[in-house]
């Protein structure tokens, strides 16, 4: 029997981003001899050195060119030197649209030793997942600017979704949400929750809140389904994060609130995220940005990006290398003096290191 090959785009980008990208890899390679197969990944420079020298971003022949992997894997994007926006809307942003990759998947999981800024809760509490739609709403750029510089200054920017839209990220959702219920009573005691704000945004609330109520009725009636407006989420997070499971929300909702995910479930350190074309090719990354001042100094946190990639084997179907990485990761955290960069009481490689024999 021949050996599955995995062929994976590598953009390890700025920063630190190839530092920590190098630390999953290596993980990543590891569950891989494990568990019997192989993962080729080759190098792309996008990013902002490539950026400042070239004044290209991510050519549209790149985009083709990424339909050739069956994922990508990021480090990290951004750069001093380059106006906000440009990296963000040239790269990031294209690559999610372009590809279609219409879920950002974010785990919100307080690890083992890990420490959360919430007085009295431990990892039991903490340990959600957050289905951000990542196609749609305010991030599709419809609006625009009149009479700017004037005192007569008009500034739209238009939240937009179709029902299509709405219901493949909910599908998803619900999908996610009963493969967690069959995996732990402790998640299938508690419910799916769609977050948005249907109290003012009556347009787009209505649609995402009859769509929700439609299809779980119809296609999945075995599961609760919760709702939580925007506002009221954030003080949930904080006060009651053991309420939740997998929660579902809009674009710009849920970029708001997965930081605040990062944060209760210690850092951005630690927070992993998946940019998710179900049927297509995915990319990988860690929450966190570039880190610029700790470039080089080999003390940046590789959790999260270890933590990226093992997603990254769970999304290509490699369930059970995928769970080894977890595994390994909660062995790992609670040998660590803390999660914050620098003061980990290891460097970034030796944390990859400790991952990978665990794996
Ligand atoms: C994120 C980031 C991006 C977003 C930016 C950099 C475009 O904040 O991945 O959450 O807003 O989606
Ligand atoms: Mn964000």
């Amino acid at each position: 029997m021949s050996t599955k090959t995995y062929q994976i785009a590598l953009i390890g980008g700025d920063g630190t981003g190839p530092e920590v990208a190098a630390e999953g890899v290596k993980v990543a390679q590891a569950a891989a001899a494990k568990f019997g197969f192989k993962l080729v990944f080759t190098p792309y420079d996008f990013g902002a050195e490539r950026y400042l020298r070239t004044g290209e971003t991510l050519p549209d022949s790149a985009v083709e060119e990424m339909k050739k992997y069956q994922s990508i894997y990021l480090g990290a994007i951004g750069h001093p030197d380059v106006k906000p926006g440009i990296l963000e809307l040239g790269i990031l942003l294209k690559m999610r649209f372009a590809l279609d990759q219409y879920i950002n998947h974010r785990p919100v999981k307080l690890f083992p030793g890990v420490e959360t800024p919430l007085k009295g809760k431990g990892p039991e509490d903490i340990d959600f997942v957050v289905v951000r739609e990542n196609s749609g709403g305010i991030y599709t750029g419809l609006g625009g600017a009149t009479r700017v510089g004037t005192s007569e200054e008009i500034a739209t920017q238009v939240m937009v979704y179709d029902r299509r839209t709405v219901e493949r990220c909910l599908r998803y959702a619900f999908e996610l949400k009963r493969r967690r219920n069959a995996a732990n009573p402790r998640y299938a005691a508690k419910p799916i929750t769609l977050v948005h704000k249907r109290n003012v945004l009556t347009h787009c609330g209505d649609l995402w809140f009859r769509a929700f109520e439609e299809l779980g009725a119809a296609e999945y009636p075995e599961i609760a389904r919760d709702y939580n407006h925007v506002d009221a989420a954030n003080m949930w997070f904080v006060k009651n994060p053991e309420w939740f499971d997998v929660v579902v929300t809009e674009n710009l909702f849920g970029d708001i609130i997965t930081d605040l995910g990062a944060m209760i479930q210690g850092g951005l350190g630690v927070a992993a995220g998946g940019n998710i074309n179900p049927t297509g090719i995915s990319m990988f990354e860690p929450m966190g940005g570039s880190a610029p001042k700790y470039q080089g100094k080999d003390v940046i946190n590789p959790i999260a990006a270890i933590g990226a990639a093992g997603m990254m084997l769970d999304t290509l179907g490699e369930r059970a290398a995928a769970a080894a990485i977890e595994r390994a990761i909660m062995e790992t955290t609670p040998k660590m003096k803390s999660q914050a960069a620098g003061r980990m009481g290891f460097g970034t490689r030796e944390v990859g290191d400790l991952v990978a024999s665990a794996v």
